[in-house]
C-alpha cells in the first residue's frame, strides 16, 4: 500500500514515457510496435521498442501480448489448452480499434469499451522489472476475482489487490494461496466481461472508480480478454482458454474428516469408531503429517502409525462402510543421508537450486532443513511416481492433498540470515516473507518468475503419478495453493480459516470465486481450522457446506480442540446426522453438476448475478448463493441466529423441504424461520432435479439406490433437468444421462445418452405447482401398470410412485395425467 502510493507520487513527478504506436493488419489479428519518444517512467531504464500482437482468438476471446523483445522471456508451462490460432476468427463479437496510441476492444453493436490501454489514469510503463498498463472502467465498478484472498464477491473500490500466492495465515483482504489475475467486470447495464492478465509475477491489480490498472514485477503485458456478456457466458470462455474442470471420483462429494492432531493411528481409529457408533456417515479420513516419522514425506511413524495396521485399517474401513482415505504431502524433502526420499532427490539433481543453478537451495518447513523437488522440471516425473510407487504400496491411500506448496518456507527467504537479500526496484508485497528467495533456479527461470505456477506443476506430476501407478482409476488430488488453470488437473481448498462467523461467510465469497477461476470444486474447512468456535458455529457451517461447499470436509489445527461432528452431545449429533443424510439425498444432483461443469466450466456453487444475470439486486449478494439452477441457498450465518432475511429473486419458489409455495411480494427481501436444525432452501420453479431417499454409511453404498424426480413447474407451468450417471470411479467416462421435462400434464424422460450401463431406477415422481388441478388417473408409456399415485390438490403436489423396482434410465418414458 505504502510502495503503491510511492508509485502514484512518482508518476505525478516523472514525465511519463511516451510511446507512439503503429500496427498492421495480419491473418490472425495486427501486429505492432511501440517506439518511446520521450519520458520515463519510476524504474528506469525503460524499455525504448516494444512489440504486440493482438490475435481474435474465438467470437468471445481476443489476445492481446505486448512485450520487450529484448527481455528474457520465460515460459509458463501447460496452461493455455489452445495456442493462439493462425487467423483471426471470423465475425468475433468485439471490434479492435487503435485510437490515441492505445488498443481498444469494444463491444460490436452497442461498441461500449470493454478494454482501452490508452487509458490515462495510471501511466503506461514498460521497464525491467516493472510494467504497468490501465484500462477503463464503469464509475463504482462490480469487480468480481482477482485471488486469492478472503474477502466479498464484489471486491470493495478502490483497492489495490496483490496477486501473489502465499501462505499467510488468516487476515481477511490479503493476498493468500493462489495466484489468480483473472477478473470479471460488470458494467452497470449488467453486460460483463472477463479479463485474464496472463503473468507469474508477484502483481498488484488496482480498482478504481473509472479504471483499472495492473501492474507487475516482470513479464509481459498479456491479457486475455473474454467479452461474455454474462457472468455464466464467461466461465465457459475462460475454461475454453485454460482448460475445464477435472473430474473427481464420486466418493468425494461426500462428508471428509480431518484433524491435524491425532496423535496416533489408535486416535483416528477411535474417531472412525465414534463416527459409526452416532450413525454418522463418513466417506473419506483425512491423513494430516501426524503419521509421518519425524515429518518425513512418504514415511510412516513405525510404533504409532504402523504401515501395516494403517493399511489393514484402511481396507476394513472400505470394505465395510465404503470409507476412502487421503494423505497428506508436502513439498519439502527433509534432508537427511539416512532418507531414500532425500538421496535419491539429490541424484537426479532435480531440486531447487540457489542462483549459481548448482547448489540445492534449503528451505525450512516441518521436519526442519529440506530441499524441494523442481516439479517444473518434466525430467522430475519417474523419480516422484517412484516416491508414490513405494509409498501407496505399503499404505494404499486413495487420494493425495498437496500442502505447503505456495512454496511456504519458515525462513524468510535464506535461512543463513546473513544473506544478502535481493532488491526489487517496485514490489507489492514481502516477497521473501515465509518464501524461498526469489532468484532461485527452476528449469523454468528464476523462482520469482515460476513461483506462481510451481504448485500446478507438483499437481500435474501427482495427477501422472497417479494415472500411472492406477490405470483406470480417476485421481484425487487436492492442493493448497494454484495458479491459472488449476482446476483442469487438481481441486483445491480455501486453506486456513478460523471459527468465526466471518470466516464462514466469506467462505461463501470463495466457493463462488473459485468457480469463475475453473475450480469449482472446493470448500472452507467446516468449524475453522484456527481457533476453535461454538457447536453452534459448527452446526450452521455443516449445514451451509451441505448445499455449498463442493469439498465437505470438517479440519482442526492441532492447537485448539477437536471439533468433529460426533463430539458435542444432542442436539448437534442429530442436527448433524439430518445434514449428512441430506448431502446423500443432494447426491446425484451434485454430482451430475459436477459433470456440467466439467463440460462447460459452469460451475457447480454459483452466485445469484449468475443465475439471474438481469436483476441488478443480486449482484453484491455473498451471503445467499446457488446449487446449480436449482437451489437458492440462504444461510443463518450468526449465533443464535434463528431467521433469515433473503433475497427471493422473481420467479416461482417452492421450499424444498415442505414443497410448498412460497409467494414473495414486492421488495423481493422476505423473512424466513430458521430453527438451529434448519437451513432456508427454497426450490425454483421451472426445474427438475433428482434426489434420493435411501441412505447409508457412505455415497459408495447409496450411490446407485433409486431416484426421485422432483419437478418444480414455473409460471409457465413447464421444468426441465437431468441426470448424469457414471460409475463415479473411472477415468474412461461413460455417462448415461437422462433430460426430464414437466408440465401440468405430463413429465417426459428422454435419454439423452446411454453409454453407462446402469441397473439405478426412478422409483418416485414428485410434481410440484399444481395448485388448483385436478389429477384422476396417471399413465405412463411404454405401458407399466407397477404405478400409484398421491395427489394433494391443496398444495398442488403430485407423487407417482412406481411399486416395484422402479423405472429404467435407459429408456424414454412419458407420464400423462
Ligand atoms: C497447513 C494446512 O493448511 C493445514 O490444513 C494442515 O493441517 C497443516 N499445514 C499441517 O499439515
Amino acid at each position: 500500500m505504502i510502495l503503491s502510493s510511492l508509485l502514484f507520487i512518482l508518476n505525478v513527478l516523472f514525465a511519463a514515457p511516451s510511446y507512439t504506436q503503429t500496427f498492421q493488419q495480419t491473418n490472425y489479428g495486427y501486429t505492432g510496435k511501440y517506439s518511446l519518444q520521450s519520458g520515463t517512467g519510476p524504474y528506469p531504464p525503460d524499455s525504448t521498442s516494444l512489440s504486440f500482437d493482438v490475435h481474435l482468438r474465438s467470437k468471445s476471446c481476443v489476445h492481446i501480448k505486448i512485450f520487450d523483445p529484448s527481455h528474457t522471456s520465460y515460459e509458463i508451462p501447460d496452461t493455455i489448452q489452445q495456442p493462439d490460432p493462425a487467423i483471426s476468427a471470423s465475425n468475433p463479437d468485439y471490434d479492435i480499434t487503435f485510437e490515441n496510441n492505445g488498443i481498444q476492444v469494444k463491444r460490436k453493436g452497442s461498441s461500449a469499451t470493454i478494454f482501452d490501454s490508452s487509458c490515462q489514469s495510471r501511466a503506461f510503463v514498460f521497464a525491467k522489472q516493472f510494467i504497468q498498463i490501465a484500462t477503463t472502467t464503469s464509475q463504482d465498478p462490480i469487480i468480481h476475482g482477482l485471488g486469492e484472498r478472503r474477502t466479498e464477491f464484489a471486491l470493495k473500490v478502490p483497492q489495490n489487490i496483490t496477486v501473489f500466492n502465499q501462505d499467510n495465515l488468516t487476515p481477511r483482504d490479503e493476498n493468500l494461496y493462489g495466484h489468480h489475475p483473472f477478473m470479471i467486470d460488470v458494467q452497470p447495464d449488467g453486460s460483463c466481461h472477463g479479463i485474464l492478465f496472463f503473468n507469474a509475477y508477484p502483481l498488484e491489480v488496482e480498482l478504481n472508480n473509472g479504471f483499472i490498472s495492473f501492474r507487475s514485477m516482470g513479464g509481459s503485458l498479456d491479457f486475455y480478454i473474454f467479452t461474455g456478456p454474462t457472468i455464466k457466458d464467461i466461465t465457459q470462455q475462460y475454461t475454453d482458454l485454460v482448460g475445464k474442470p477435472c473430474l473427481v471420483p464420486q466418493w468425494s462429494f461426500g462428508f471428509h474428516n480431518c484433524r491435524w492432531g491425532y496423535p496416533s493411528l489408535a486416535s483416528v481409529q477411535d474417531a472412525m469408531e465414534r463416527y459409526h457408533k452416532a450413525n454418522l456417515p463418513i466417506d473419506v479420513m483425512w491423513f494430516d503429517i501426524d503419521y509421518m516419522d519425524e515429518k518425513r514425506l512418504f514415511t510412516t511413524n513405525p510404533t504409532l502409525y504402523p504401515p501395516a495396521e494403517m493399511k489393514a485399517f484402511l481396507e476394513k474401513e472400505k470394505a465395510e462402510y465404503g470409507v476412502y482415505s487421503v494423505s497428506i504431502v508436502d513439498p519439502g524433502v527433509k534432508i537427511d543421508t539416512n532418507y531414500e526420499t532425500y538421496t535419491s532427490l539429490l541424484e537426479t539433481g532435480l531440486y531447487i537450486n540457489e542462483s549459481d543453478g548448482w547448489t540445492p537451495l534449503e528451505g525450512n518447513v516441518w521436519p526442519g532443513p529440506v530441499i524441494f523437488p523442481d516439479f517444473t522440471n518434466p525430467a522430475v516425473q519417474s523419480w516422484w511416481t517412484r516416491q508414490f510407487d513405494k509409498f501407496l504400496g505399503t499404505v494404499p491411500f486413495d487420494g493425495i492433498w498437496n500442502d505447503m506448496n505456495e512454496i511456504a518456507n519458515f525462513c524468510n527467504g535464506y535461512c543463513d540470515d546473513t544473506r544478502q537479500k535481493q532488491t526489487f526496484p517496485w514490489q507489492s508485497v514481502d516477497i521473501y516473507k515465509k518464501q524461498i528467495p526469489p532468484e532461485s533456479m527452476l528449469s523454468t527461470g528464476p523462482y520469482i518468475s515460476s513461483r506462481a505456477f510451481y504448485a500446478n506443476q507438483e499437481n500435474i506430476r501427482t495427477v501422472d503419478a497417479l494415472k500411472s501407478l492406477r490405470p483406470g482409476l480417476r485421481p484425487f488430488v487436492l492442493t493448497r495453493s494454484s495458479f491459472v488453470g488449476a482446476g483442469r488437473v487438481n481441486v483445491k481448498w480455501l486453506g486456513d480459516d478460523s471459527g468465526t462467523y466471518q470466516d464462514m461467510k466469506d467462505s461463501i465469497a470463495g466457493v463462488i470465486t473459485s468457480g469463475l477461476f475453473g475450480i469449482p470444486y472446493t470448500g472452507a474447512d467446516i468449524g475453522g481450522f484456527l481457533f476453535s468456535g461454538s457447536p453452534e458455529l459448527l452446526i450452521r457451517w455443516t449445514e451451509m457446506a451441505t448445499f455449498l461447499y463442493p469439498f465437505f470436509r470438517v479440519h482442526s489445527c492441532e492447537s485448539i480442540p477437536a471439533h468433529e461432528l460426533f463430539r458435542f452431545g444432542e442436539p448437534y449429533v442429530s442436527i448433524s446426522r439430518k445434514y449428512l443424510h441430506l448431502r446423500q439425498t443432494l447426491q446425484s444432483y451434485w454430482y451430475t453438476l459436477h459433470h456440467v461443469s466439467h463440460d462447460t466450466g459452469v460451475p457447480m456453487v454459483r452466485s445469484l448475478s449468475m443465475e439471474f444475470p438481469t436483476d441488478a439486486a443480486v449482484r453484491r449478494i455473498d451471503t445467499q448463493a446457488m446449487l446449480g439452477s436449482a437451489l437458492l441457498v440462504s444461510p443463518a450465518l450468526a449465533e443464535h441466529q434463528r431467521e433469515v432475511e433473503a433475497y427471493v429473486p422473481e420467479g416461482r419458489w417452492f421450499d424444498f423441504f415442505r414443497y410448498d409455495e412460497v409467494k414473495v411480494g414486492q421488495p423481493r427481501t422476505a423473512k424466513f424461520q430458521c430453527e438451529l436444525d434448519e437451513v432456508v432452501v427454497l426450490l425454483r420453479g421451472g426445474e427438475v432435479m433428482t434426489i434420493q431417499e435411501q441412505h447409508n454409511h457412505s455415497i459408495t453404498f447409496m450411490k446407485d439406490t433409486p431416484l426421485t424426480v422432483l419437478a418444480a413447474l414455473n409460471e409457465k407451468n413447464e421444468a426441465s433437468g437431468c441426470v448424469t450417471v457414471d460409475d463415479g470411479l473411472g477415468d474412461q467416462i461413460c455417462t448415461t444421462t437422462v433430460q426430464f421435462t414437466a408440465t401440468q400434464s405430463r413429465v417426459q424422460f428422454v435419454v439423452k445418452n446411454n453409454d453407462f450401463k446402469t441397473d439405478q431406477t426412478v422409483k418416485h415422481i414428485t410434481v410440484l405447482g399444481l395448485a388448483g388441478k385436478k389429477v384422476s388417473s396417471v399413465t405412463t408409456q411404454p405401458l407399466d401398470q407397477n404405478i400409484t399415485f398421491l395427489f394433494d390438490e391443496k398444495r398442488g403436489v403430485l407423487d407417482i410412485f412406481h411399486t416395484g423396482k422402479g423405472w429404467r434410465l435407459d429408456e424414454d418414458r412419458l407420464f400423462s395425467f
